[in-house]
């Protein structure tokens, strides 16, 4: 199962890739994840991507491609994967086709559909496990402990670019250079749409209906 989701800032593509992924058995590769991570180790990548990510910009196309091609040729990606927030430009697109190839070509892309009012209200409530990266909400989903991932224990932080006006120029960004995705994935026959605004445990069974035909070998 090779899934790409698709879809603005908060519509809630980590959250669904993450429990997806863990009861499908696949790997879930998120670009933002493994920027934050370039970052928190201060690699070269990092120091480039930091400045980008902070001012709610996108990452160099030929930065993003490269990692996303090294993480493809993890072994952990063979029995199938869910790209989430790659591609997020038609030449990013244009690249993965190229790097997949015909023979493990991308089989659906799901894009997540919601409003700028329910992606305000989602990520200035958003927190995360320093530790573990597990998803919380101030009001949907609030940890058991206040402050405390319910996993692992780590300590619940807010992302820099989960302020209000960089989350205003993440919106600008995802309609200027994500959203003609759509129409890229839709002339391919390759793309669901699903309605972001939906409570997570239902948008789940939604999406394990739509892959229940998969039978991991
Ligand atoms: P990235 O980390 O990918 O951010 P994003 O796409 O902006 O998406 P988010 O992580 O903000 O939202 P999400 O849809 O995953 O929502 P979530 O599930 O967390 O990218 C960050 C930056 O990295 C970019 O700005 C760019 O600079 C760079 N970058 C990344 N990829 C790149 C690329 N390919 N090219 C270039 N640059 C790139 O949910 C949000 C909140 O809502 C959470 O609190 C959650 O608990 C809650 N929630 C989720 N679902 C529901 C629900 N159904 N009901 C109620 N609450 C919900």
């Amino acid at each position: 199962m090779r899934l790409i989701f698709l879809g603005p800032p908060g519509a809630g593509k980590g959250t669904q890739a993450d429990i997806l992924s863990k009861s499908f058995a696949i790997a879930h590769i998120s670009t933002g994840d493994l920027l934050r991570e370039a970052v928190k180790s201060g690699s070269q990548l990092g120091i480039k991507a930091k400045g980008y990510m902070n001012k709610g910009e996108l990452v160099p196309d030929e930065l993003v491609i490269d990692l996303v091609k090294e993480r493809l040729k993890n072994p952990n990606t063979k029995k199938g994967f869910i790209l989430d927030g790659f591609p997020r430009t038609k030449n990013q697109a244009q690249k993965l086709d190229e790097a997949l190839g015909s023979a493990d070509t991308i089989e659906q892309v799901i894009y997540f559909s919601t409003t700028k009012s329910v992606i305000l209200e989602r990520l200035t409530g958003r927190r995360l496990c320093k530790n573990c990266q597990a998803i919380y909400h101030m009001k949907n989903k609030p940890p058991k402990r206040p402050g405390l991932c319910d996993i692992c224990g780590g300590q619940l932080y807010q992302r820099d670019d989960d302020k209000e006006c960089t989350i205003l120029k993440r919106i600008d960004v995802y309609n200027a250079q994500t959203k003609e995705l759509i129409d890229y994935y839709s002339k391919k026959s390759l793309l669901r749409e699903v309605s972001g605004d939906l409570e997570a445990n239902k948008l789940f069974d939604i999406l394990t209906a739509l892959f229940g035909q998969y039978n991991p070998a």
